[in-house]
């Protein structure tokens, strides 16, 4: 319903943008101006709005610096900002009018449009100078790139402010495109500004380069790492959308779950923990499954298996994201690597369980145990959820409390802006450690939106559109705060630890004394 509603709503939006751009005679225009500032005070407040939360939040590690030359800049910003809104107007739609013989030639690719400070980047950023620390000392050299090139779907340079691709093999299902489209969509919302260069990307699960051989390792861009090997992770494609199973982009997931998230209070869910997936993809899964609740047994968890055909034929209408926060718990658990799910599961609300995780994307390794989400053990799954359940059953303030502070998480330091700010820092800071000069190989194939989007259709046409930048950023990407320092790294990673530690103690006490209760009675 929600999802139909919000379908319509942006079918709506979309042709009321196409007839402004194709038809908008003279007499429409000052209402239309009115239109844009008025937009743009909006964007402007909320800005400041998060700006103001997000300063004053206790951050995990270090100190943000100030951002008050941003905030103070609020007022005199709206009129200048709604005068390069329209000078971009004319690209503010798809123009497949050109069917078949697109060219990539109607977007700027450098200049500056940049009028405001992005203030500085979340904690999450620090990690980037992690991801290309393998680097660091001799740089990357061509031989390097040529020998990721064996398990790479792709090879993408940046030459110039336009983006190129030569494709290796074919990806599970739009994995490759929806990431290739995220990238052109960075180009265009800084364009120019990303430095040229030349990567592989990866689009399986698995992270692949291990270790440190004498003549380096090769760079490798993927989804997803862990601690024994070095590829270098990058935001999934899911950001702009999965198509195979009617996902939207992100941006609108975020304010779907935020409008989802008011329909059913935390004290009024299902005091149980709550998953839904597919199991056959781990054995770690499979043995989750052995806690759901049956006649014998209730562990506090209701488990389900997503049956993905019978899902697909009724349209994917119970596999709607915001209206799976009816719990107060929700369960997450890795898939064959990390999964796509994490972010949708600490937008909820509800606390998350997080089933010990081997594998961390780009954003999740700045999050804190007991803080942001609660550690669950992987061994003894059923009697770790049990706990969990019943502690936050029993101490409502604080649950609930774990649960908001994921869900403010992912709302402020994941939106749309900073996945790009992240992808942006990443490709640079990459880019710098090149040594050799990028170029286009022969034969290689320019993207941009209309020869990616105009040739396709249905939910892959509909993503595309909307999670398409329109115009290049008027906010500069934020500020990259420095590598953590070997000390509060150390520290970080301690009490990460002294965290999940805690929690074991308090489980194991709790079963400790419910099975004294249980001879006792006997
Ligand atoms: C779309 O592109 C065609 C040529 O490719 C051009 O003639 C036309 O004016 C464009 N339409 C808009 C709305 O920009
Ligand atoms: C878990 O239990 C519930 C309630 O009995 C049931 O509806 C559901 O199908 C079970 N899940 C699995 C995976 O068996
Ligand atoms: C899902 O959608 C299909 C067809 O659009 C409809 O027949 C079905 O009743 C819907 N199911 C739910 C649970 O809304
Ligand atoms: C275990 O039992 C002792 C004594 O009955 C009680 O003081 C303690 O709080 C209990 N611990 C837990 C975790 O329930």
């Amino acid at each position: 319903m929600m999802q139909r509603f919000i379908t319509e709503r942006s079918k709506k939006q979309l042709t009321t943008d196409s007839t402004l751009v194709k038809k908008a005679p003279v007499s429409t225009y000052t209402p239309l101006l009115l239109l844009l500032i008025l937009l743009t005070t909006a964007f402007v407040s909320s800005l400041w709005s998060t700006l103001s939360t997000t300063n004053t939040k206790p951050t995990i590690i270090g100190k943000k610096t100030s951002v008050a030359n941003v905030v103070s800049a609020k007022d005199s910003k709206s009129e200048e900002k709604s005068s390069s809104r329209k000078r971009f107007q004319l690209e503010a739609t798809l123009n497949c009018s050109n069917n078949g013989k697109q060219r990539c030639t109607s977007y700027p690719t450098s200049g500056v449009f940049e009028r405001e400070e992005g203030g500085v980047c979340p904690e999450y950023f620090r990690w980037i100078h992690e991801d290309v620390g393998a680097w660091k000392e001799r740089g990357i050299s061509r031989e390097m790139v040529e020998r990721a090139k064996k398990s790479a779907h792709f090879r993408l340079v940046v030459k110039r402010g336009r983006v190129y691709v030569e494709r290796y093999k074919k990806s599970i299902q739009t994995r490759e495109v929806f990431t290739m489209w995220g990238i052109v969509q960075l180009l265009r919302k800084y364009p120019g500004k990303v430095a040229d260069l030349e990567l592989m990307f990866d689009c399986d699960d698995l992270p692949v380069i291990r270790g440190s051989s004498l003549a380096g390792p090769p760079p490798l861009f993927r989804y997803c790492g862990d601690r024994w090997t070095d590829d270098i992770v990058f935001p999934d494609w899911s950001f702009w959308g999965w198509a195979e199973i009617n996902i939207r982009p992100w941006e609108h997931v975020l304010k779907e779950m935020e409008k989802g998230n008011r329909r059913i209070k935390w004290n009024d869910r299902e005091p149980y923990a709550y998953w839904k997936g597919n199991p056959f993809v781990a054995e770690t899964r499979q043995d989750l499954l052995k806690c759901n609740v049956s006649t014998t047994q209730d562990w506090n968890a209701r488990l389900y298996v997503q049956d993905w055909i019978q899902e697909s034929q009724q349209g994917f209408n119970n596999s709607n994201l915001a209206s799976q926060c009816t719990h107060r718990y929700k369960i997450y658990i890795e898939g064959y690597a990390w999964s796509v799910s994490e972010k949708y599961i600490l937008a909820c609300d509800s606390v998350t369980l997080m089933v010990k995780p081997r594998f961390y994307d780009f954003f999740i390794r700045s999050l804190q145990p007991m803080q942001h989400y609660w550690p669950i053990r992987d061994k003894g799954k059923c009697k770790s959820i049990k706990h969990a359940v019943d502690w936050g059953n029993n101490h409502k303030e604080e649950a609930q409390k774990i649960g908001k502070a994921a869900s403010k998480f992912i709302q402020e330091e994941l939106k749309m802006d900073y996945v790009y700010d992240y992808m942006f820092h990443l490709l640079n800071e990459y880019a710098k450690l090149l040594k050799f000069e990028p170029r286009v190989p022969e034969g290689a194939e320019e993207l941009c939106v209309e020869a990616m989007a105009c040739t396709r259709s249905g939910l892959e046409r509909k993503f595309m559109t909307e999670s398409m930048v329109r115009e290049p950023s008027t906010k500069a990407p934020c500020s990259l705060p420095p590598p953590l320092e070997p000390t509060s790294r150390r520290v970080f990673y301690a009490n990460k630890l002294n965290s999940i530690r805690r929690v074991e103690r308090w489980e194991d006490n709790y079963w400790k004394n419910s099975t004294q209760q249980l001879h006792t009675r006997i």
